[in-house]
């Protein structure tokens, strides 16, 4: 059984803070099937690390079969390898010393074309814009979400094809058409995440 009261998280992102998870509480009963679903963003995989022991959260408290492994307020946290739990991670082609900005430019301005800079701005904006990212160019790529990441590396792909995409014959844009649709961010909402207590 897996017990959450009121667990908060934020994260210092230089001079803005982000409120990643405000006073979640849920449980999992033994041998329950439990998915966590939400928009790209919205605190799944926090979550996620905070019952593995990966984060250290502020408040609130963590029990795994009844023995508390997390209680913010008495300054309780037990250590990942202590609490008998597996975790899958996600994993994205993104640059991780690099910005958005620049994840999305870089195949414009070190590839074989490379393109003004005033294109290269416009390029990077346009994809950026599409994958909703946009007020987020100037942050490190591994401040995000993996659902961000993932549109960020939408992004860079789609930046890089655009000219493409003008100069090729309607039959092959319908079907980039349709491959976007599919991959589309609103997609990430039937995305499942599937807590599980490892078998000991
Ligand atoms: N290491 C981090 N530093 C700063 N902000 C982060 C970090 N990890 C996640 N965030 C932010 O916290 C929020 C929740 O992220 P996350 O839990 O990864 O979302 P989800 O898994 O639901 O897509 C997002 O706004 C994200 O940008
Ligand atoms: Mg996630």
């Amino acid at each position: 059984m897996i017990t959450i009261i009121g667990l908060k998280k934020n994260f210092k992102t230089g001079d803005d803070s982000v409120r990643a998870l405000d006073g979640v509480d849920l449980q999992v009963k033994e041998k329950e099937f439990f998915v966590l679903l939400g928009l790209s963003g919205s605190g799944k995989t926090t979550l996620l690390r905070c019952v593995a022991g990966l984060e250290k959260p502020e408040a609130g408290k963590i029990l795994l079969g009844g023995q508390v492994v997390n209680w913010a307020e008495r300054g309780v946290f037990v250590p990942a390898e202590d609490r008998g739990i597996g975790m899958v991670f996600q994993s994205y082609a993104v640059w991780p010393h690099m910005t958005v900005f620049d994840n999305v430019a870089f195949p414009l301005t070190d590839g074989r074309r490379r393109l003004s800079k005033s294109q290269v701005r416009d390029r990077v904006s346009s994809a950026l814009e599409k994958v909703k990212l946009s007020h987020l160019a100037q942050r490190p790529a591994p401040f995000l979400s993996g659902g961000q990441q993932q549109r960020v590396a939408l992004a860079t792909r789609a930046a890089s094809l655009i000219r493409l995409l003008r100069n090729a014959a309607i039959k092959a844009c319908s079907k980039q058409r349709a491959r976007s649709r599919a991959i589309d961010p609103e997609a990430t909402r039937r995305k499942r995440t599937i807590v599980s207590r490892q078998e000991r």
